[in-house]
């Protein structure tokens, strides 16, 4: 008798569901268990697996459930097969699951018969986008397949019919060693007899502008196709025909197109191209071997927001409201027009005085303009650029009612995995934002942001970020794509350029933190997927890095010196100097060498290279020893003395003794104090900093942290109506007004690194074994929450921990997927580790709530909410101090003293005026 369900289907690599055109010949294989028995544990499965025309059934003991081996031999080029497994447990066999196909694509350059072609003189850089077409005569159809790819981005259309839902295929990889091609099934849309092919090719990455530095044509100047079709006939036989010259190109009805400038389109021609005006094409050599399959989704409509409102500017303008910042382009209808009437439809993330601010984009033109037919109703809608926005200005196109627009959302088609909500419907919003930032940030690479002349593959950003990004969706072929990027374009002695694809080609690019996502993103990838090959695939990447970074140590094994990024965008860096960051940047660079040499050693030593481990893990002693040395002191203050070094110092465990730990804990703790508990740290310290408080039991200090609200904070931009996560903690300032720095975004994840802090320690859902085998349950609750809740489609299924306080009851629901385990951590309980299930505790709540205590220190007051609030409301009535922020800095010095001396030492400096009103107020609260 089974005592589980049948497992779910099996998946392949990193892919959901059945996969066409797979470029991994072994597949591996993963699947879930719904539901079983208390008790039961996989101790074998077995994986059927139906080729051609044999079945075989491999049983392996094991239980393993996630990224197993391909059991079977290879697959070969365009070979199918239909794959279903079953598990057992001590007791008996599961059912069989449902079966999934996996169809690999072409494995080796010799099974291209297709050449890459370029029209010969049409599309130049200033001409409209080509249409390349072909005509074949074909068999009827059993199967048909059709793989493409471009230098450029492309539409394809067979037979009239568009081919696939792909936007901006294929996508952009770092081009001259791994091109994508896409392979889709056109069974349906081919016809015994003439088929026809049409694809238009747009400029894209590879030849439109790119980077900030104002290059275009980067990858270089001719756009070309690639596409070969592969019909399979009624006896079997295969049939290849493919891009070659005999194919005709044309000038389509997309006058140009730029991904930061925008399209335009001429609805009076043809949108695929006039025969009439064809030009021929010429071969171009393309060296095939560069050529890849996907690892991840790809790049389509995700969804589509209706205008919310239609708004008059000052200036007259009509400007669509979408209500939130997003990613993609504007579909817009309109009717009755003259034919020739051109519309303009401009793009822009926030408004300043009530027009657009395009300010921030810099250069990007982000304008979609439009020559109509006239006459009737007509769609106007580009598809080979996008935008980032939330406001777009349309003009030219009479009358526009809100019902005529919607905001067509693209990004990479990514598998929604994780879910935070909570009490607090700031923190909520705020989480949200982090969920949209991310979607605009993964348009086929993980970029900075989505809509300035910049929009590139920044590593420092992701670097920070991945964590967060692997909780909220499935990005393990996603990011096994951009490594293989890395490991690309890393530079011959180790260095890793700064933004993958490298499109900046500086000959030494070492930055700490940034080059550090070359060991980090692996690392984080095993973690949260379970995935050790992509160790094993990226480790030589990983210690050509460490290896370049203790080259630059030298005999001192502190990286001292050289370009840095630093603690980037540190609060109190002037707009326009985002560098100048109150951590030394030495300081970020040793630690990053600490942190990617213990992440080397660890990897190797899962990989059971002991030899590598060891050397990199004397690698990291050699920096420990001397960064302690050199920047840290007996008491464990730290050069610098700010949050962000003591944020690393305490989450990577740089400091030797106790007391040292000790003494850095309680000044990151006061130093948080002395900001108003305010935010304090770029993007090196901002995904670290509340960890490091919880670790040394400043628990309440941290949730201080993250629920301010005002500038600089993560709610901040809540308060200021944000619907993304912003570049800067001010990107828009107090008075609304946009920040005067160059660099402006409104939709830059990096600072919402802390979302993984909320998964994993405020609702308490960790992975404490890779792939999330062994979860760790520890919420982490605090006074000013009343419930959290996080919910992850782990590798082995839902996992999900949910917590209410109420009447003095701390509520905890867990649920532990099948395969997995869970250690849970409940305040005042023991330990424990409980198999499958789902479960309930009930235990004390652990908050103090109300209650009047009398503070013992001026650090006390600090620390309890009503008095501080009091203190500070009243601080600024009586005209002390301004705001939280001065308060703080008044009475930083004092923290040890007595609370009773708080008035007194408010007024340690200047006059008196005010003092016995203050007195009068604050008293009560603070002597008995
Ligand atoms: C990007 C950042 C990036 C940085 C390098 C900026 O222009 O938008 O997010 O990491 O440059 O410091």
């Amino acid at each position: 008798m089974a005592r589980c369900t049948a497992p779910s289907a099996p998946r392949f690599e990193h892919h959901d569901g059945s996969v066409l055109g797979i470029g991994a010949a072994a597949p591996r294989l993963s699947w879930t268990i719904d539901d079983a028995e208390p008790g039961f544990a996989q101790t074998a499965y077995e994986v059927e697996v139906t080729r051609a025309e044999t079945t075989r059934v491999f049983t392996v003991e094991a239980s393993d459930q996630v990224l197993v081996p391909w059991p079977a031999e290879p697959l070969v080029s365009r070979e199918e097969a239909a794959v279903r497994v079953r598990v057992r447990d001590a007791v008996d066999w599961s059912p069989w699951s449902a079966t999934s196909t996996v169809e690999a694509g072409l494995l080796s350059p010799e099974d291209w018969a297709a050449s890459f072609i370029s029209p010969r003189t049409l599309a130049g850089l200033e001409t409209a986008a080509p249409v390349v077409r072909g005509r074949f005569d074909l068999p009827a159809a059993a199967v048909g397949r059709l793989r493409l790819t471009a230098h450029g981005v492309y539409e394809a259309r067979l037979n009239g019919q568009r081919v696939g839902d792909e936007v901006l295929a294929p996508g952009w990889t770092s081009y001259s060693h791994r091109l994508r091609y896409q392979t889709h099934d056109v069974t349906d849309l081919l016809r015994e007899g003439s088929n026809e092919l049409e694809v238009v090719l747009g400029n894209g990455w590879f030849r439109g502008r790119l980077g900030f530095l104002g290059g275009r044509g980067l990858y270089g100047d001719r756009l070309a196709l690639l596409a070969q079709l592969e019909v399979t006939d009624a006896h079997g036989e295969l049939h290849v025909v493919g891009t070659d010259d005999s194919w005709t190109a044309a000038e389509s009805g997309v006058l140009a197109d730029d991904l930061y400038d925008g399209q335009r389109t001429d609805l009076r021609r043809p949108m695929w191209g006039s025969e009439s005006a064809a030009d021929v094409v010429d071969v171009v050599p393309v060296d095939l071997g560069v050529l890849v399959a996907p690892d991840g989704p790809p790049v389509r409509v995700t969804q589509v927001v209706p205008a919310v409102q239609v708004l008059r500017s000052p200036s007259g303008a009509t400007i669509l409201d979408f209500g939130q910042v997003l990613v993609g382009w504007v579909r817009l209808r309109v009717r009755g027009l003259a034919a020739g009437a051109e519309v303009l439809v401009r793009h822009a993330e926030v408004l300043e005085d009530g027009e657009l601010g395009v300010r921030p984009l810099r250069t990007a033109r982000a304008t979609d303009t439009y020559l109509v037919a006239g006459g009737g109703e007509e769609i106007l809608e580009p598809g080979l650029t996008f935008h980032g926005f939330r406001y777009a200005e349309v003009s030219g196109a009479g009358e526009v009612r809100g019902e005529d627009a919607e905001a067509v959302v693209i990004g990479s088609d990514l598998q929604r995995t994780g879910w935070f909500s909570c009490s607090d419907p700031m923190l909520a919003r705020f989480h949200d934002n982090v969920v949209w930032g991310l979607r605009g940030n993964t348009v086929d690479v993980p970029t900075d942001c989505p809509q300035r002349d910049e929009r590139l593959g920044w590593t420092g950003d992701i670097q920070v970020f991945s964590p967060t990004a692997a909780f909220l969706f499935n990005v393990g072929g996603f990011l096994t794509s951009w490594l293989a990027d890395l490991s690309a374009d890393q530079l011959p002695d180790g260095s890793v350029p700064y933004v993958i694809p490298d499109v900046l080609h500086d000959p030494a690019p070492t930055a700490a933190a940034w080059g550090d996502a070359a060991a980090v993103v692996p690392w984080v990838l095993h973690e949260r997927t379970g995935d050790t090959g992509i160790l094993a695939r990226q480790l030589p990447s990983m210690r050509a890095w460490v290896d370049r970074l203790d080259a630059l140590a030298g005999e001192s094994h502190l990286w001292a010196g050289g370009f840095q990024f630093g603690d980037w965008l540190d609060p109190s860096a002037p707009p326009d100097d985002p560098f100048a960051a109150k951590t030394a940047p030495d300081v970020v660079a040793t630690a990053h060498l600490i942190r990617s040499a213990d992440l080397v050693a660890q990897v190797a030593s899962i990989l059971g290279q002991d030899a590598v481990a060891g050397h990199y893990r004397v690698v990291a002693a050699a920096a420990r020893s001397a960064f302690g040395r050199e920047y840290v002191t007996p008491g464990g203050r730290l050069l610098s003395d700010a949050p962000t070094a003591y944020a690393m110092a305490l989450q990577w465990d740089l400091l030797p003794t106790s007391e040292q730990r000790v003494g850095a804990q309680r000044r990151l703790a006061d130093l948080v104090r002395a900001s108003g508990f305010h935010i304090n740290t770029g993007f090196v310290g901002t995904p670290l900093v509340t960890d490091a408080l919880v670790g040394g039991g400043d628990v309440d200090v941290a949730y201080r942290l993250l629920l301010q609200t005002s500038c600089p904070s993560w709610l901040y931009p809540v308060t200021m109506g944000a619907t993304t996560v912003w570049e800067r903690w001010d990107s828009l300032l107090p008075d609304g007004s946009i920040n005067p720095g160059e660099m402006t975004s409104f939709n830059h994840y990096a600072l919402g690194a802390v979302a993984d802090w909320l998964h994993r320690v405020v609702a308490g859902l960790a992975p404490a074994e890779p792939g999330y085998r062994r979860l760790l349950v520890e919420p982490r609750p605090c006074a000013a929450l009343t419930s959290a809740r996080a919910r992850h489609l782990t590798p082995y299924g839902e996992a999900a921990v949910s917590w209410e306080r109420d009447g003095g009851v701390f509520t905890v629901d867990v649920l532990v997927p099948v395969g997995a385990r869970a250690t849970v951590r409940l305040p005042g309980q023991e330990e424990q580790t409980v198999g499958h299930g789902a479960y309930r505790w009930e235990v004390p709540d652990p908050c103090r709530v109300g209650g009047h205590r009398i503070p013992r220190t001026v650090r006390d007051v600090f620390d309890d909410p009503a008095i501080w609030t009091e203190v500070v409301n009243a601080s600024a009535a009586a005209g002390v101090a301004t705001d939280e922020t001065a308060v703080a800095k008044r009475l930083t010095p004092f923290l040890d003293d007595p609370a009773g001396e708080v008035v007194e030492r408010l007024f340690a400096h200047g006059p008196r005026d005010g003092y016995d009103t203050l007195t009068k107020q604050l008293q009560p609260l603070l002597a008995p």
